[in-house]
C-alpha cells in the first residue's frame, strides 16, 4: 500500500511524525508531502528536527497568501504531484488549509484520503478551521476520530457509521514520546522564569489578534495576570506584527515562537495556560494544568468536560477572574480521556491495513 502524508503548517507536523514513525516500524515506505504553508525556520524546520520527522519527498513550498489564494496554490502545486506519486491512499491531519486543499484534489482525481482528526466541531463558520473540517470530513474516505464527540458530529452529518473509527488522539502520541526529551530541556531556567510558577501565552487567531480593539483587551487583562503570575509569550509571527502595531506588549515575557520539545517542556511546568490554540488545549487536558481558552467556542468539548479547560471568551475581566480562579484550586486528578494513551499511530495503521485488505479482495 503506497501511503502519502500530507503537513503544511506548524500544528500538522506532531500529527503526522507518529504515523510516520508508526508505518516505517510496522514494514511500510511512506511518503510525505509538505505544502511550504508554514516555512519559517522556527515554524517548521525547527519541528521537522525535534519530532525526527524524515525529509519530505516533495515540498510545494507554497508560503502565505489570502486563504483563496493559498490554498489555490497548494491545489495547482499538489495534483501534479500526486498524480506522480500515485498513492493508494492520502493521509490529511487536522485543519488547516493544506488539509483541505490535498483532500479536495484527491477527491476529484478518486485518491482516497483519510482523515486524522475528523468529526471536530466548533458550529463557528466564521472560524476558517470549521470550513475545513467540514470540507475535509464530507470529501474524505477514512474518517478517524480523537473522541467520541467526533463520531457523533460526522453520524449527526450522515456519514456512513462504517467509514468512522475512533482511534484516539494522535497528538497525544507525540506528547508521549518526547516527555522524558521536555524533561531535559533548560528552557524555563534559560527564560529566566521564577521556580515560583509562570503562565504560557499563546495566541494567533485572526478573531484575537486582527481586530486591535479585542488584541488590546486581551493585552490588558494579560498584563493584570502578571502582575501576580510571570507570563511567557513564544509569539506567532502573525501575532508579532499586530503586536509591534499595537506598541508591544509590555509586562510580558514575548519571546520567538519555540520548537516542540522546548515548547512541550514550557507548558510541562507552567501553572496555567492561556491560549486560542486547539492543541493546546489538548495538551494541558493531557497535564491537567488549567487553560483558559480565549474564544468563544471549541471544537474540542472533550477538553471541557474531561479535563482541564475553560472557555474564557475575550472578555477582559473574565479573564482575569478565570486566571485567578484556576490558580486558586487544585487541579481536578481526572483519567485523560479515553484513548489519548500514546497508541493511536498504531490504531489507524490498523484501519489503514484492514481497510486496504478489503480493497483488494474486491
Ligand atoms: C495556520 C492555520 C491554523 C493553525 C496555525 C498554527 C489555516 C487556515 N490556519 O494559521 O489553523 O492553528 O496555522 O500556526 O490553515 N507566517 C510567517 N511564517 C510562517 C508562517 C506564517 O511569517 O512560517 C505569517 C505570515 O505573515 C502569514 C501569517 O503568518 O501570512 C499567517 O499564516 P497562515 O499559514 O496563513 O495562517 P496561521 O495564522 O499560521
Amino acid at each position: 500500500m503506497k501511503i502519502l502524508t500530507i503537513v503544511g503548517a506548524r500544528p500538522n507536523f506532531m500529527k503526522a511524525a507518529p504515523l510516520l514513525a508508526c508505518l516505517r516500524r510496522r514494514g511500510h515506505v511512506p511518503q510525505l508531502v509538505h505544502t511550504g504553508q508554514h516555512y519559517d525556520a522556527n515554524m517548521s524546520d525547527a519541528f521537522f528536527r525535534d519530532l525526527g520527522l524524515p525529509a519530505p519527498d516533495r515540498h510545494l513550498g507554497v508560503g502565505s497568501g489570502s486563504h483563496a489564494q493559498q490554498t489555490a496554490k497548494i491545489i495547482a502545486a499538489f495534483e501534479p504531484v500526486v498524480l506522480e506519486l500515485a498513492p493508494d491512499v492520502v493521509v490529511v491531519v487536522g485543519d488547516v488549509n493544506s488539509t483541505l486543499a490535498c483532500t479536495l484534489v484527491c477527491s476529484k482525481l478518486g485518491v482516497p484520503v483519510a482523515h486524522v482528526e475528523a468529526g471536530l466541531r466548533s458550529r463557528d463558520r466564521t472560524m476558517p478551521e470549521e470550513i475545513n473540517r467540514l470540507v475535509t470530513d464530507c470529501l474524505a474516505d477514512l474518517l478517524l476520530t480523537p473522541s467520541p464527540d467526533g463520531d457523533e458530529n460526522l453520524r449527526a452529518e450522515g456519514v456512513p457509521p462504517e467509514r468512522i473509527f475512533h482511534v484516539g488522539n494522535i497528538m497525544i502520541d507525540s506528547l508521549v514520546a518526547h516527555l522524558e526529551a521536555a524533561k531535559r530541556s533548560d528552557i524555563v531556567t534559560r527564560l529566566g522564569l521564577p521556580s515560583t510558577g509562570y503562565g504560557v501565552v499563546t495566541l494567533h487567531r485572526p478573531s484575537n489578534v486582527d481586530d486591535p480593539r479585542t488584541l488590546a483587551g486581551i493585552l490588558g487583562a494579560l498584563r493584570e495576570i502578571a502582575a501576580d503570575l510571570p507570563l511567557v509569550f513564544p509569539c506567532h509571527p502573525r501575532t508579532a506584527s499586530r503586536l509591534a502595531a499595537a506598541g508591544g506588549a509590555d509586562g510580558l515575557l514575548v519571546v520567538e515562537p519555540l520548537g516542540y520539545i522546548e515548547f512541550m517542556a514550557l507548558v510541562a511546568s507552567s501553572r496555567l495556560v492561556l491560549t486560542d490554540s486547539g492543541g493546546l488545549q489538548e495538551e494541558t487536558t493531557f497535564h491537567r494544568i488549567p487553560c483558559l481558552t480565549l474564544r468563544e467556542n471549541t471544537e474540542r468539548p472533550i477538553t471541557i468536560s474531561e479535563g482541564s479547560n475553560v472557555l474564557a471568551g475575550t472578555d477582559p475581566q473574565r479573564i482575569v477572574a478565570l486566571a485567578k480562579a484556576a490558580l486558586a484550586k487544585d487541579p481536578a486528578s481526572r483519567p485523560v480521556p479515553a484513548l489519548w494513551d500514546g497508541k493511536t499511530a498504531d490504531r489507524i495503521v490498523d484501519v489503514l491495513e484492514s481497510w486496504w485488505r478489503t480493497r483488494s479482495a474486491s
